[in-house]
């Protein structure tokens, strides 16, 4: 079934842990734990937000506002979601909080095959890099190094 519920995104809280964390182990082989997601929500320079259909966590994100940098530390968005542009919303909403901390330019890395996720970036004005050679484990994979000014 295709999912219609409209999505609203706002700041995640130990009430989403539960459902956060069912997507994080459905999208990742080596997945985040709850205690790193609790750490992420009291660090006064993450910004974790989660993206609700509803009452149901449809997705979500972990940025990191280290100096004038915003860096992507993790993203997903549960299967039945995707290709809604939710993953796309959540990345405008953490470039536009990381905007209003004084940032002036986002990095992330992506694994090389993750075409879906590069895609992403790409079209939100990313552009790769460089190469962090088997950045990767649980399968070893280069890490593609994508970055983006935020004044564009
Ligand atoms: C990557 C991810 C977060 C994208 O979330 P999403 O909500 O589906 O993304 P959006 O709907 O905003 O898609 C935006 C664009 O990304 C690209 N894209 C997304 N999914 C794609 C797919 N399966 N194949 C090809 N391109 C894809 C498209 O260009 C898409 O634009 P379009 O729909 O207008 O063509 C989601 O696929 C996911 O959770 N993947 C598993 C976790 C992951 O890989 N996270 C990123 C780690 S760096």
């Amino acid at each position: 079934m295709v999912e219609t519920t409209p999505i609203t995104i706002r700041e995640m809280d130990r009430g989403h842990v539960p459902q956060v964390l069912e997507i994080e182990q459905a999208s990742y082989p080596a997945p985040w734990s709850e205690s790193a997601f609790i750490n992420e929500m009291t660090s006064g320079a993450s910004v974790a937000i989660v993206a609700l259909a509803g009452e149901s966590v449809a997705g979500f994100a972990v940025g990191w506002t280290v100096a004038d940098q915003l860096h992507i530390a993790n993203i997903a968005v549960a299967a039945c979601h995707r290709r809604r542009g939710v993953g796309t919303g959540m990345m405008v909403w953490l470039l536009k909080e990381a905007g209003r901390r004084g940032c002036i330019s986002s990095s992330l890395e992506v694994r090389e095959s993750n075409q879906a996720a590069r895609s992403m970036y790409r079209q939100l004005g990313y552009r790769s890099v460089a190469v962090r050679k088997t950045y990767y484990s649980d399968p070893r994979e280069d890490a593609i190094v994508m970055v983006k000014d935020l004044e564009e």
